[in-house]
């Protein structure tokens, strides 16, 4: 059990370690089920801290085989050992070197923390606390270490053996059969960023040449029989080298990069230095097996661990609190590398789709926690859209409040004065402050304060006196335990856009040059007006252009505004967003009307601008990429946000069916058009232009099906056997699975039978039967949990149909409590094997307290049912808490 079970820890009590490792010598000598762990460690007393202090050591159910003091063995007497610590009361004043020997059963490590066996492999996790379950340790990130670990395994179970850093040499071990590579890291790192490989592996190999010349040995290690499907990442790999050193001037700093793809992986992927480990869902990828989506994906986390080697490894977090230090910093990075490989525009847009998503909803619910949180008590369950997407977004607003060079000169400071160190969020922006000579301190408060910010924008025209004026607020409510808020610096683009298209020149006299000139407007207190001179028409007023600031926006825009913005507004996120905005302001009434026994009304202006948007795709001007975010409708989530309190999934669902028939319907002819226009018969490429297409062609399909389903189906079918790609391919049977028809069964079947040995694909059908918006779904999903390519044991397959299913807004959110009592039931029978995902799967929860009575109701009778339970882990434990909160 964990030391840290009910104690949370906090920011305030943050105290430099008593001791430093210097050095850690590790001998793995690998075993199924009885691995042999030696770690030597040259320790001595933090000069920082007082002296006198215990050593005390971290454990996670470890088993102590032995222990020595600088050579001799310890006096049973003379320490303490517990699976979850180790503790000499009184050791050396000086340096000391201390020998400690554990045993660990791989083999029935479910956790997949520490070291753990995934198919025939041995892999590691420690980020965060994963480290103190392979060895005793100071398992903490301010105590940096050198490393040289020897590696010995069955050379024909695991002929390759991978480590951190650079191989030092490789021989035949003295037992008959085994082997060993010993491996040195020399850049000082935290324990979390420990790895070890070891296994049956193909790999496919490259180099990459850095700027200052240095060659730079490339590999990345799959599954027998799956390495080509590697190349694409292996091509991401060098985009994000040559990228990190263009934009800000970093080089790599090994002789290798290995990368190795797991299938068993409770996260996204890990920047272990040198040996970045992956879920190979972000890895693998085949014109028959992969979406475009899942290219995207790939580009976008190959780089963003890639990149952690200098934001998160060369200089690393003080202590995890700063987790955003890393996190939300190299998010940033990669958002950035992605744009600059593909649409800007369009990335934008789908970063802000994410963001409002999976990260608004977490702040305005019972588990909002500030970026950089001050308490936790299972740091796990902290890896967060908030502190990932929104911590992103509080750099991207800090590049835009300095400037780029500012920026770029911040950044070369930070990693100047960093460089080898464990930093914090308060030395990271004294950069920015110091570069840029701004005052930063309520910029901080995107850091100390939880929840989004609303910005509240009234405008007031007078044609006599040719003025515009711009009255503007911003307010945050209360989050738990953050009573009153106080206002944070934001930057807010805007422009005022003209009836007949374009920006107005800005001229006030109340802003700066600068900020006339950017058109970014600095909110630094809780108010501020702005009156714009020499406006003889009432402009639309385009407000938080590329989305600013990640706040939720309160405007007085008329809907006649929103159509002039949605076709002419010159910054492409706001033309996406004012349609955007007419779409949910109609669906809001069609709730409404629904909930009241009425129908939802027809909208001839939205109909008019759907209208011209298909013209403008099928007429090729504008970008078929944005043009078909632009055709998505608000997910029943965005629109249950909307109304935030007393939210009935089923109107909602009703609300939106209606106006995507009705769009469907009213357009068909163009949307067919559109549909077959777009049928590509050049060769396949997965590049972003491509994929735009085929993202156009497949939202064109989904909408003409809504209006014309026996046509529409028809058409699906037509794709699904044409398709060479798994884009189109998986779009048609979207479309086949989730309306309901006779041949729906027998499609789905077929597709799940040729796919039977593609687990990465089963799960995309698996989540894509979780989310038929049907009664039978729920039993349908419990049926799939017999499926022979599912198993609780894997997290993708959990994520894909239960994490699928809690997707499902009305299904999950059933008016009986059957859906909430399912994931229950899940949630309680995983945690004693995984208790990151099973912690993880009930944060699907967040939004209960939102919802009408009766489902709110049964929701917190869930809620209390588990916290009841006398033996739940940490991580559940916490969220089960806080949720109820
Ligand atoms: N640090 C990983 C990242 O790149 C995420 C992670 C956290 C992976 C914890 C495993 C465990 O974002
Ligand atoms: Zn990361």
């Amino acid at each position: 059990m964990r030391t840290s079970v009910g104690q949370p820890v906090r920011l305030v009590d943050y105290r430099v370690p008593d001791f430093l490792i210097d050095e850690v010598d590790l001998d793995v000598s690998l075993d199924r089920t009885a691995t042999r762990v030696v770690s030597t460690l040259i320790i001595r007393p933090n000069p920082a801290a007082s002296d006198g202090a215990a050593l005390t050591l971290d454990g996670d159910e470890l088993t102590l085989v032995s222990a020595h003091l600088d050579g001799a063995p310890l006096d049973p007497e003379a320490f303490q050992a517990t699976p979850a610590q180790f503790v000499l009361p009184n050791p050396p004043r000086g340096r000391f070197t201390l020998t400690i020997e554990t045993r660990l059963d791989p083999a029935s490590n479910t956790k997949l923390m520490g070291l753990y066996r995934s198919g025939s492999a041995y892999c590691t996790q420690c980020e965060a606390e994963g480290f103190r379950r392979i060895t005793y340790f100071l398992d903490r990130p301010d105590v940096l270490s050198t490393y040289r670990v020897r590696i010995e395994a069955d050379r024909e179970e695991a002929p390759v053996l991978l480590g951190n850093g650079n191989l030092e040499g490789k021989g035949e071990a003295e037992t008959a059969g085994r082997h060993w590579a010993l491996w040195t890291d020399p850049h000082k790192k935290p324990c979390y960023l420990f790895a070890l490989v070891a296994g049956d592996l193909a790999h496919i190999s490259d180099a990459f040449v850095t700027a200052s010349g240095r060659k730079v040995d490339l590999a990345i290690f799959t599954e027998h029989g799956r390495e080509e499907r590697a190349r694409y990442a292996m091509e991401a790999l060098k985009r994000a080298m040559a990228w990190d050193e263009k934009a800000y001037g970093r080089e790599y700093d090994l002789d290798v990069f290995n990368i190795v793809a797991v299938s068993d992986f409770n996260m996204g992927a890990m920047e272990n230095k040198g040996l970045n480990v992956f879920n190979d869902k972000y890895v693998l990828a085949s014109q028959e097996t992969a979406t475009d989506d899942d290219y995207a994906n790939i580009e976008g986390v190959i780089a963003h661990e890639y990149f952690h080697n200098w934001t998160g490894n060369r200089i690393t977090c003080r202590d995890w609190f700063q987790l955003c230090l890393k996190e939300g910093l190299t998010v940033f990075r990669d958002q950035e590398f992605s744009a600059d490989m593909r649409s800007r525009p369009v990335k934008r847009i789908s970063e802000v789709r994410g963001l409002r998503a999976a990260q608004f909803p977490e702040d305005a619910g019972p588990l909002a926690h500030n970026v950089r949180p001050e308490v936790y008590s299972e740091i796990s369950n902290f890896y967060t859209a908030t502190v990932y997407q929104k911590g992103a977004e509080v750099v991207r607003m800090l590049k835009r409040l300095v400037g780029d060079e500012a920026f770029r000169a911040g950044m070369d400071a930070y990693f100047h004065r960093y460089d080898g160190q464990a930093a914090t969020v308060e030395q990271f922006v004294g950069c920015f402050a110091e570069v840029s000579g701004r005052d930063l301190d309520r910029f901080m408060r995107w850091y100390r304060q939880a929840g989004t910010p609303k910005v509240t924008v009234r405008t007031a025209h007078d044609p006599a006196a040719r003025t515009y004026r711009l009255e503007i607020a911003q307010s945050l409510a209360p989050t738990p335990g953050q009573p009153t808020k106080l206002p944070a610096t934001m930057p807010l683009a805007l422009g005022l856009v003209d009836p007949e298209g374009g920006d107005l020149p800005l001229v006030s006299a109340d802003a700066s040059e600068a900020e006339l000139a950017s058109g970014v407007f600095v909110l630094d207190d809780a108010e501020r007006v702005i009156v714009f001179r020499d406006v003889a028409r009432r402009p639309a007023l385009s407000f938080l252009r590329g989305f600013s600031a990640p706040v939720t926006v309160d405007d007085d825009l008329t809907e006649q505004d929103l159509a002039v913005l949605s076709r002419h507004d010159p910054d492409h996120f706001n033309r996406w967003q004012a349609l955007q905005s007419l779409v949910t302001r109609v669906l809001l009434r069609g709730v409404k009307a629904i909930r009241a026994g009425r129908a939802p009304e027809r909208n001839a202006a939205l109909v008019a601008a759907f209208g011209a948007l298909i013209d403008d795709a099928r007429a090729g001007r504008i970008d078929p990429a944005f043009a078909a975010l632009s055709l998505a409708l608000p997910t029943e989530a965005d629109i249950a946000r909307e109304i935030g309190e007393n939210v009935d999934p089923d109107a909602i669902y009703a609300a939106r069916k209606s106006l995507r028939g009705a769009l469907g319907r009213k357009h068909g002819d163009a949307l067919a058009d559109l549909h077959d226009w777009l049928a590509d018969a050049r060769p396949f490429s997965p590049d972003a232009e491509s994929a735009g297409r085929r993202a156009l062609r497949n939202i064109a399909l989904a909408l003409y099906a809504d209006g014309n389903i026996i046509d529409g189906l028809a058409r699906a079918h037509r794709q699904l056997r044409d398709a060479d790609n798994m884009t189109e391919r998986f779009g048609a049977l979207t479309q086949i699975v989730l309306k309901p028809s006779s041949a729906r069964e027998h499609t789905s079947d077929a597709f799940s039978r040729r796919y039977a040995m593609e687990p990465l694909i089963l799960d995309k059908w698996f989540a894509l039967q979780a989310h038929i918006p049907e009664r039978e779904t729920l039993d349908r999903v419990r049926g799939l949990m017999s499926h022979r390519a599912f198993s609780m044991s894997n997290p993708n397959r959990v994520r894909a149909l239960i994490g699928g299913f809690t997707g499902n807004h009305t299904q999950f959110n059933r008016p009986d409590g059957e859906g909430y009592a399912f994931l229950e039931e899940i949630v309680v029978g995983l945690d004693p094997t995984n208790p990151q995902v099973a912690a993880r799967l009930l944060t699907a929860m967040r939004s209960w307290r939102s919802l009408e009575e009766i489902r709110r109701g049964h929701a917190e009778a869930m809620l209390r049912r588990i916290a009841v339970l006398p033996s739940l882990s940490p991580d559940v434990r916490d969220i089960v808490t806080r949720s109820l909160g």
